[in-house]
């Protein structure tokens, strides 16, 4: 029986863990559940899934969590998150808070020997260099939830490394693909919500609207897997089927298809190295049409501002996740335009002077710097559109 601590259990990719974990009851339990203000969901979760142990960012919410759970512990806060995440025995741990909050979590439950199957990719792309030593040090894995990364984990088995010419990495393209460039500065937080191929939280998609979330998975993927940046290439498939390819200096390339749901790779991180009987629905192929198309970077800035951090290195990728989020919150709230996001991440990445990062305690003091100077950023953009 694998325990899996479930660090944002009330999102997109949380909900979709228990169903996996529901079906495949007598392989995995859950030792852990994390949200954020959600109390009724996590209530309910902690009673379906009989858990002990809870945590909950919001302290004002702990109350009514404990009320509905006199038995269980309660952890409130971020402080007391990350103890959960370190205290709570457990072989892995399931990373699916949405942004900067999930770090520490899934750091603490790394550094205390638990393996992490990672949907939370702002983690690994802000501190991948201090995950991946962490990993090492303590023998552990660290197995991609996100569909391109697992896919590309399966196309990369069939080979040795060495044999690898480059990663080939997919995206929709999003809700804009077609829409002209003359056209972004209108667009509405409505319009961005709707994914044309995915049902997921909000910040990835509109993430996937500007395709910031394909520059996150590029610096995702140089940090799971070890391969620079120009070995690391994205094509546009808007039908989302190729979940992403590897390409061997044969010439072969090996796509990975599976049904458009989360719970593949869920289940996939969650078993490896097995892989279990899926009850989850199969592909069907007769009539399925694949196209592919190159990436307009003129229109869509972020991708090449994400290989610009990733080849600057150092703090870069996480000036570009943190900017990138702060300004994706005030699209949300409709206080900067479509555009002004990639704009304040550019203004970010020239402004940022790259300090050392030795350890977590350094990268977490950098991270606060560079929140700070994403924030003067964006206040010139709010201010544009107020
Ligand atoms: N959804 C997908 O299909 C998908 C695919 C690939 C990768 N991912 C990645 O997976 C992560 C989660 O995405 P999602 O779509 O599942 O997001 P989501 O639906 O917005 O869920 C986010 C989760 O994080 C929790 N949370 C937020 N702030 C928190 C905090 N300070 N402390 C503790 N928990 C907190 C939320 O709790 P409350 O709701 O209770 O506030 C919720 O459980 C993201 O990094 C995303 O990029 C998602």
């Amino acid at each position: 029986m694998k325990r899996i601590i479930l660090l944002g259990s009330t999102g997109s990719i949380g909900v979709s863990t228990l169903e996996v974990v529901h079906h495949f009851r007598d392989e995995f339990s859950i030792a852990a559940l994390v949200a954020g203000r959600n109390t009724e969901r996590l209530i309910e979760q902690a009673r379906r899934f009989g858990v002990r142990r809870v945590g909950v960012a919001d302290a004002g919410a702990a109350r009514e969590v404990k009320r509905a759970l006199p038995r269980a512990r309660v952890y409130a806060g971020d402080a007391a998150i990350a103890d959960l995440a370190a205290e709570t025995e457990a072989e892995m741990a399931v990373a699916a808070i949405v942004g900067e909050a999930g770090l520490v979590p899934a750091f603490r439950c790394l550094e205390s020997g638990k393996d992490l199957a990672l949907a939370n990719k702002e983690a690994m792309v802000m501190a991948g260099a201090l995950f991946n030593r962490e990993a090492r040090r303590r023998g552990r894995r660290i197995l991609p939830i996100d569909s391109e990364h697992c896919a590309l984990h399966q196309g990369l088995r069939s080979g040795k490394r060495s044999e690898v010419e480059k990663l080939i990495l997919t995206a929709s393209g999003g809700p804009f693909l077609k829409k002209k460039r003359s056209e972004f500065a209108s667009i509405t937080v409505e319009e961005a919500l709707r994914h044309p191929t995915w049902s997921m939280g909000p910040k990835i998609t509109i993430d996937s609207a500007t395709l910031g979330n394909k520059a996150l998975e590029v610096i995702e993927a140089h940090f799971l897997f070890g391969f620079p940046a120009q070995a690391i290439e994205v094509v546009v498939h808007p039908q989302s089927q190729i979940h992403s390819m590897v390409q061997y200096r044969d010439g072969s390339v090996l796509a990975q298809v599976s049904p458009n749901d989360m719970k593949f790779p869920i289940q996939y991180a969650l078993s490896w190295p097995r892989r279990l009987p899926s009850p989850f629905g199969r592909v069907r192929f007769p009539g399925m049409t694949l196209s592919f198309l190159p990436v307009d970077g003129k229109k869509f800035p972020l991708l090449p501002l994400g290989y610009e951090a990733l080849r600057r290195g150092g703090g870069y990728p996480m000036v570009f996740s943190l900017a990138n989020e702060l300004a994706v919150g005030e699209f949300l709230r409709g206080r900067v335009g479509f555009l002004g996001i990639a704009e304040a991440v550019q203004n970010a990445l020239e402004r940022w002077d790259d300090p050392p990062m030795p350890d977590l305690p350094a990268l977490l003091d950098a991270a606060g710097r560079a929140r700070r100077l994403a924030r003067a950023e964006l206040n010139g953009a709010v201010r544009k559109v107020e």
